[in-house]
């Protein structure tokens, strides 16, 4: 893993705004899969006041909860139209996200899969990580070769997002998640994280034993992760 670190958490985020204008300069169709969380927030601000074109990339996002629908201002649907969608020139049809709605998720989780496929896989997939080590919505077991897929929240993951909604009780117990199979795929990994909340489950990711517990460990296995911290979320990584 290729660790950067900067002095806060604007720096970072222009460094992987300025890491996908790169990828795009080389390749204007890339293929990315992109986060949701407060993490990824100042990345896509710094994309949008860059004004990157981006129309010919394909974006794939991670993850999205079951149950809510596209309208609800809690869903990554609405989460990315307001932070990023609404702002940059990707088509309307390279835009993919999945739907928490759909009567059949099995379904709609291969059908995903196909279109990542179809799509030549993804260039590039940036994450965010949870708390407990959880890569998109792949909470603490996930096995690393799996799919896309239907998903039980971990209850801390849970109660980490609560803030978001109007009472705790009202986040959604699943989500449909690209599986860890999935991610280390994708060509090149950036993982952001920011804050000292995030220092130690940065360390085990990049230092500790690799194990399902901690599913961002298994990111240790990809030849291509770089990622990127302030200097709070990297504090503990020199012990
Ligand atoms: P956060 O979420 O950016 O809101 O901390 C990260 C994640 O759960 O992946």
């Amino acid at each position: 893993m290729n660790v950067e670190i900067y002095a806060d958490y604007t720096a970072l985020s222009e460094r992987a705004a300025e890491i996908l204008a790169e990828l795009v300069q080389q390749k204007p169709n890339a293929v990315l899969g992109l986060p949701t969380g407060s993490t990824p927030e100042g990345f896509y601000a710094a994309v949008v006041r860059m004004g990157l074109s981006l129309s010919q990339v394909r974006s794939f996002n991670l993850d999205e909860y079951v149950g809510l629908p596209r309208t609800h201002d809690q869903s990554y649907y609405t989460f990315m139209d307001q932070h990023f969608y609404q702002h940059v020139d990707i088509p309307l049809e390279n835009r993919y996200i999945l739907d928490g709605t759909r009567p059949d998720p099995e379904e709609e989780c291969r059908r995903y899969e196909e279109a990542i496929a179809a799509a030549g896989g993804m260039d590039l997939v940036i994450l965010g990580i949870g708390l407990n080590g959880h890569i998109g919505f792949n909470e603490p077991g996930a096995a690393w070769d799996a799919r896309t897929r239907k998903v039980a929240l971990a209850e801390r993951t849970r109660q980490a997002n609560a803030r978001h909604f109007e009472r705790p009780e009202l986040v959604p117990e699943h989500a449909l998640t690209m599986g860890i199979g999935t991610i280390l795929e994708a060509k090149r990994v950036l993982v952001l994280a920011s804050g000292e909340a995030k220092a130690a489950i940065v360390r085990e990711m990049v230092k500790g034993v690799p194990g399902v517990g901690v599913p961002a460990t298994a990111l240790q296995r990809h030849p291509q992760v770089t990622v990127l911290l302030d200097k709070s979320a990297a504090a503990l990584l020199s012990r």
